[in-house]
């Protein structure tokens, strides 16, 4: 029976950290997999975590079942730092929440759950979008079509087609956003932008689905909370799925959450039945020592400030690299403005070259990231950006 199905190509994102690997050059580069990297290149754990962990094991007497939901300190922290306290939904307990394995857990749960409510309904999603959105969702049996966002052209947003496009999008349909640094292009909306999608949003009554994966990454993490917060405190109804991954450092944990905002407490009580019975017949319930960490660094103060600290030097280093890179391409005469990389937000850029362009610079200079020309800005170090700046242009 096994044999029926063929060996699937290798995935176009975590299938390029085997093929770096692999690659015997020395001088090799590694924008591929989107995890943060420290200029010799090490993906460290942050001191607040390192501090919770010994925390953790001092504390931990158990490794009994969790509750359904997951660890509630962690629940109840997170929600706050995405929605911000006193949050009317919070304070009116409207907001249905999850513990889940990594955000795309979040995003499998929220995708069923969207299933359950209405098996046609269409989910719109950016053009482009992060690549692994397309199977987290269609898996789940759910329709995809695409939304106008990213010119690749001008490298900037293309607001008034997407505004067009979701102006047709249906009450019963979901329209997919992504909160904070956009993946794969690092192109974020503007706060007008978000003003006119929630606007959109009131006159369709489609529900919108906020990934936010890299709050704290794009300007701040209060900063970063906008667009999610004026979506939450307008509509309704909004779901989201949030990540620990990039801002706690917490990757190999799968540490996420799966958010229903609802628009009553009755219907709170409903969605929260719901997600948990997913997640008991996916995966029963979640890892719960990823969750346990944020949830101890969250509430003591001492270790917030220390990791708030540690994200802005995250994203401070990440906006330096921006800088750099944008003016070596520039002092080594790239034939093309790529003055646009600092303006993108957070962990990605989208160069806007070809593919064949994307495929020519890894087999001649062993640079990798992905064929769509997204770079993980946390890649490129002190050390390595001369070379790449000329691999660059030797391409173009
Ligand atoms: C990325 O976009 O590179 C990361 O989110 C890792 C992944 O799972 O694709």
């Amino acid at each position: 029976m096994l044999e029926v199905l063929p060996k699937l190509p290798a995935d176009p994102i975590l299938g390029l950290s085997a093929a770096y690997r692999e690659d015997p050059n020395p001088n090799k580069i590694d924008l591929g997999v989107g995890v943060y990297k420290d200029e010799d290149g090490n993906t460290p754990i942050l001191s607040s975590i390192a501090k919770a962990q010994n925390i953790l094991l001092a504390q931990e007497k158990s490794k009994t079942y969790i509750t359904p939901q997951g660890v509630q300190g962690y629940i109840d922290g997170m929600l706050q730092l995405l929605l911000g306290k006193g949050h009317p939904a919070l304070i009116e307990d409207r907001v249905a929440a999850v513990q889940a394995p990594g955000g795309c857990g979040a995003l499998r749960v929220l995708a069923e759950l969207l299933k359950r409510c209405n098996p046609d309904t269409t989910v719109w999603v950016s053009d482009p979008t992060w690549a692994n959105h397309i199977p987290l969702i269609g898996n789940a049996g759910l329709k995809i079509e695409t939304y106008p966002y990213f010119d690749k052209a001008t490298a900037s947003i293309k607001f008034d087609e997407m505004a067009d496009c979701l102006k047709q999008v249906k009450k019963g349909d979901v329209v997919l956003l992504h909160g904070c640094c956009h993946n794969p292009t690092g192109g974020d909306l503007s706060k007008q932008q978000w003003q006119a999608v929630l606007e959109i949003a009131q006159q369709q009554g489609f529900l919108p689905f906020v990934d936010v994966a890299y709050q704290g990454f794009g300007d701040g993490l209060e900063e970063d909370a906008y667009g999610v917060r004026l979506l939450t405190e307008n509509l309704p109804e909004v779901i989201i799925a949030a990540s620990c991954s990039k801002n706690f450092g917490l990757y190999r944990e799968r540490v996420g959450l799966a958010v229903a905002v609802t628009n009553s407490n009755t219907v709170r009580q409903s969605m929260q039945s719901q997600i948990q019975s997913i997640a008991r017949g996916i995966y029963s319930m979640p890892p719960s020592y990823g969750g346990a960490l944020v949830d101890i660094v969250l509430t003591d103060p001492e270790l917030k400030l220390e990791w708030q600290n540690e994200v802005e030097a995250m994203r401070l280093r990440m906006q330096s690299l921006r800088q750099l890179l944008a003016a070596k391409l520039a002092e080594k005469g790239a034939n093309k403005d790529f003055s646009f990389i600092t303006q993108q937000k957070g962990m990605f850029s989208y160069l806007c070259i070809s593919p064949e362009q994307v495929q020519a610079i890894r087999n001649k200079h062993s640079v990798y990231f992905v064929d769509s020309s997204r770079v993980n800005i946390a890649g490129i170090s002190l050390k390595n950006v001369d070379a790449l700046a000329t691999a660059l242009v030797d391409i173009l």
